[in-house]
């Protein structure tokens, strides 16, 4: 495999321009599978710390850290016991701050992430509601009822949880008899809060303000959509639950009064200097509702999952793409565009499998196709007007793990029989960094899932300076990014003509083309040649656009 671009790259700029998060390239850290300092065959601060310079020569804008507070990991630390300590699994709070200043000093920006919808049920409230039995003022914090039925025995409402089965956990009583029940939308380890209490506003707000404290810059809001939930819990009624997710408003989910918790958000952030964000995990109907968390006084940002869902097709791409700029102009966010994250199956393994099979799949499928759609894909997604995200090991080309046996998976939703999906493991093994090694230079010990034997040809030692690589391709890319006025920057893309299953459009100064068929097409000529995922070869006024490849051009 060869990639080709066109003159040398500029030194990357600093990215800490005004307005940096509407362009910014914010690569995903997963913690306990990126980088392991201490060799316990889990990835840790320390570990990550270590890395930064890679992720400076790698040319992103900032590092989004999936949660590393103190949790019994019930969830992969989005059941949070303590939401100002770091899990010593991890590290300490030392290690949290010069992971930042670190940081700050090689110009990249820490996001970290914040788990409000839930706590653990280690939490210290949870476990005081808990002892305090029924009537205590620490219940009134989470969703406590009693059961409907004569003896309580049915759960207070048909609601299912995320990960399967129902979204109510029955306690038993400090005096040993079965009592009152909770809700818990993910797993019975991870209570909902209820938003209507004051003091579950005021805490929230204090923790916004220690880590802002602590000099982060921006907040990733885990089920951003999730906080409030319609008066008086009524039931859903349907059947299938969670077929409606995602396309209904449903009473736990896009109920409108989680905007006024998010516009008190932005004004503790308006108490700090530097430009802070706030980035919401917003599952909703449509781009449109997604609009609603992002108006000037709300968050900053919002993943766009409709385009992380979108198939590898001209037509649909170009309608999502447009979906999405057309939704967020009337409020002046920029769109954002993702491929990858920690929750669902690798990029280069959805396009390595055919069209239509969800984002959680099992099957390895054709891994060439995957990879060489997955790196067309990216150069497609950096080639958009907003900001991007890039999960850990992409820039490797990492596929998904299908085959991980049972015995060594942890995902919650795995176990839970009729859940979402369980196969959320195997996009999480951590990544290889050398070509031999314990884990691949993942860190001593280990790796806590098995890595597959191959890995070593796909780390970073065995790519980086190699032309042809995945890697290379990203770290051209990212710095073309930042030479190229334009890319990135802007609210629209000007489409031009192009055949059936090319996408082809200008910006400022800038041509990209997309041919997402799996056969040569020949187009005229868009201008100079800047960067390609596969090899180009043009002659007089034309070229012939390879199969699955996105070119760049100056024009
Ligand atoms: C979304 C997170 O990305 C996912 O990993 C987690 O399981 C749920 N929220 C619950 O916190």
């Amino acid at each position: 495999m060869t990639q080709h671009l066109a003159a040398p790259a500029a030194a990357p700029t600093t990215g800490t321009h005004t307005g940096w998060w509407r362009d910014a390239v914010i690569y995903q850290v997963y913690p306990r599978s990126f980088a392991d300092g201490n060799g316990d065959g889990m990835g840790d601060l320390e570990g990550i710390r270590g890395r930064l310079p890679y992720l400076k020569e790698l040319g992103v804008d900032a590092v989004w850290l999936s949660p590393f507070y103190a949790s019994p990991q019930a969830d992969a630390g989005y059941d949070v016991a303590d939401y100002r300590a770091i899990d010593p699994m991890f590290g300490s709070l030392l290690d949290a701050d010069a992971l930042i200043r670190e940081a700050h000093e090689l110009d990249l920006r820490i996001i970290v992430d914040l788990v409000p919808n839930h706590s653990s049920d280690q939490h210290e409230w949870f476990q005081r509601a808990l002892r305090e039995g029924p009537g205590s003022p620490l219940r009134e914090r989470y969703h406590f009822r009693t059961g409907k039925g004569e003896d309580g025995s049915e759960p207070p409402n048909d609601w299912e949880s995320i990960f399967g089965g129902p979204a109510w956990t029955r306690v038993t009583e400090p005096d040993g008899t079965p009592g009152e029940w909770y809700l818990h939308l993910f797993a019975p380890e991870q209570p909902d809060f209820n938003w209507e209490h004051p003091a579950v506003r005021d805490e929230f707000r204090s923790i916004l303000r220690f880590w802002l404290d602590m000099g982060v810059d921006g907040f990733r809001v885990d089920v951003a959509h999730g906080l409030v939930k319609a008066e008086g819990l009524p039931d859903i009624g349907a059947h299938d639950q969670l077929k409606l997710l995602g396309n209904d408003v449903m009473p736990f989910f896009d109920q409108d009064g989680v905007h006024e918790i998010y516009r008190s958000w932005r004004q503790v952030l308006g108490e700090y200097d530097g430009e802070r964000v706030l980035v919401a995990e917003a599952w909703t109907p449509t781009v449109e509702r997604t609009a609603n968390y992002v108006r000037p006084d709300e968050m900053h940002q919002a993943f766009n999952f409709q385009y992380l869902g979108t198939h590898w097709d001209a037509e649909e791409l170009r309608r999502v793409i447009d979906d999405s700029l057309a939704a967020m102009r009337p409020v002046g966010a920029p769109a954002t565009w993702v491929l990858s994250n920690h929750d669902v199956t690798r990029h280069a393994t959805r396009f390595a499998n055919p069209a239509g099979l969800g984002t959680q799949l099992r099957t390895a499928g054709d891994r060439e196709l995957g990879l060489r759609r997955a790196r067309a894909a990216t150069l497609l997604m950096l080639a958009l007007p907003g900001s991007a995200y890039v999960y850990q090991g992409e820039e490797l080309g990492l596929p998904d793990v299908t085959d991980l046996p049972d015995e060594v998976r942890q995902d919650p939703s795995f176990f839970r029989a009729t859940g979402q999906d369980g196969f959320r493991d195997g996009c999480r093994v951590p990544i290889p960094w050398t070509v031999e090694g314990s884990s691949y230079g993942f860190g001593d010990g280990g790796s806590w899932l098995p890595q597959p034997a191959t890995w070593g040809g796909l780390s970073v030692e065995a790519q980086a300076g190699d032309p042809g690589s995945t890697l290379e391709l990203y770290r051209s890319a990212l710095a073309v990014r930042r030479e190229q006025p334009g890319l990135g920057a802007g609210e629209d893309v000007e489409w031009m003509e192009a055949p059936e299953g090319v996408l082809a459009f200008r910006r400022d100064g800038f041509v990209c083309t997309a041919n997402t068929t799996g056969r040569a097409i020949p187009v005229p000529l868009p201008g100079r040649f800047l960067l390609s995922n596969e090899p180009v070869s043009h002659g007089e006024g034309v070229v012939e656009l390879p199969a699955d490849t996105t070119v760049w051009w100056a024009v």
